[in-house]
């Protein structure tokens, strides 16, 4: 029998602390007129000490699970999409996993930048459709504020800290991801780095003073490379959905830049007024930025049951990619999750698992 992948939950979590372009242009010799005629961005959102890429993903997860009725451990499989993970292992999908209870999931990290989310969603829609996982936790989160030279004019009035999770869930009902398009084009890969603190230039002294472990980016070059991508893909993604551009109610763009954004809705001759833009209010927030979007078009009736809608990013890689949805909502049911004490059990469950490991050590000590 043929099983669908339907988006059942979805929630978000943004930093409180604001940072507009009055606030940058204090640092870097810019201003507000500039950023925004170029960008479309007037702030964006930076996390504070106890922020981190984690407990922002975890926020935006039990914020999708009360919205699906889902409790934690009921879900199979976690990927967190993040270029800013916790750190290099253990991968952030595990701290999740962790935070949030869900005691029953294999979790691991996806790494294509700002297009990652749009791969999440299609690797966990896979897994669904061929019945190797039911329910499934797809997370982006990003605290690139972290990964910014905030000496670099050139990026750091573009990025901003955030979160968004969707809950897959399986149904015999058609509908969810009906159609995804990944592609990449490593050739481009050096437009858009983080170019130290991997295999190839481990962390030292001289790559800390050459700076080698911010984000350094080509602007014209990746805006080149948008432009030409995003129609297109959202055009293969809409064929291969047996759709056509007029049964799409809604576009919902990475939101890196307006112009992009606009250059895209112009390639499809789509009307602006059915793409959703909050970028002018978070920045570049990487792969988050879709699922926050989304969030936002839900809650601001934008997006309603029964829509069909286009996903459609690009990043570093270089990565691109477009998923169309038949958005359907939650299954029908009462509500299980309860948030404050979901955190309470899954933190007590922790500190039990870390204190039998340690007595379990202490046992063990004798044999060895
Ligand atoms: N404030 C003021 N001036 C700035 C500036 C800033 N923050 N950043 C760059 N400039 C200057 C440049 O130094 C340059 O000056 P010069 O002509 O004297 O050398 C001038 O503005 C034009 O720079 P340029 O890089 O050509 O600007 P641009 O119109 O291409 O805009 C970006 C720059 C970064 C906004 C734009 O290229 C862009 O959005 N690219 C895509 C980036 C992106 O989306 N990355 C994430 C992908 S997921």
């Amino acid at each position: 029998m043929t099983r669908y992948a339907h988006i059942t939950g979805w929630g978000m979590a943004i930093p409180d602390k604001i940072m507009t372009n009055d606030d940058i242009s204090k640092i870097v010799d810019t201003n507000d007129e500039w950023i925004v005629s170029r960008t479309g961005i007037h702030e964006r959102r930076i996390a504070n000490a106890e922020e981190t890429t984690a407990s922002l993903a975890t926020d935006a997860s039990i914020q999708a699970l009360q919205m699906a009725n889902l409790p934690p451990e009921k879900i199979d499989l976690i990927i967190v999409s993040t270029s800013s993970p916790e750190h290099i292992f253990p991968a952030t999908a595990c701290l999740v996993q962790d935070s949030i209870g869900a005691v029953n999931a294999g979790a691991f990290d996806l790494s294509a930048a700002c297009s990652g989310f749009i791969y999440a969603l299609n690797v966990a829609t896979q897994a669904i459709r061929s019945y190797s996982a039911r329910n499934a936790l797809v997370i982006g989160s990003e605290t690139l504020s972290r990964m910014i030279n905030w000496e670099d004019r050139n990026t750091c009035i573009l990025f901003g800290d955030g979160a968004g999770a969707f809950v897959l869930q399986a149904s015999e009902e058609p509908g969810g991801l009906l159609s995804a398009v990944m592609r990449s084009d490593g050739s481009g890969g050096n437009a858009l780095s983080v170019p130290a603190g991997g295999s190839k230039y481990p962390t030292t002294a001289e790559t800390v003073a050459k700076g080698m472990h911010y984000i350094q980016m080509n602007g014209r070059e990746v805006f080149r490379f948008a432009t030409r991508v995003m129609a297109h893909s959202s055009q293969e993604a809409v064929e291969q959905a047996q759709l056509k551009m007029s049964d799409i109610n809604l576009i919902i763009p990475h939101q890196a830049n307006q112009r992009i954004i606009e250059a895209a809705a112009r390639g499809l001759n789509f009307p602006m007024e059915r793409v959703m833009v909050n970028v002018d209010r978070y920045g570049n927030t990487s792969t988050a930025s879709i699922p926050i979007a989304t969030c936002e078009a839900v809650k601001s009736g934008r997006l309603v049951s029964g829509d069909k809608i286009i996903l459609v990013g690009f990043g570093a890689g270089l990565t691109w990619g477009a998923a169309v949805i038949h958005w359907t909502g939650p299954f029908p049911g009462k509500r299980r999750v309860r948030p404050k004490s979901l955190r309470i059990w899954a933190r007590f469950r922790s500190f039990l698992r870390r204190f039998i490991r340690r007595v379990e050590g202490k046992i063990w000590k004798g044999y060895f």
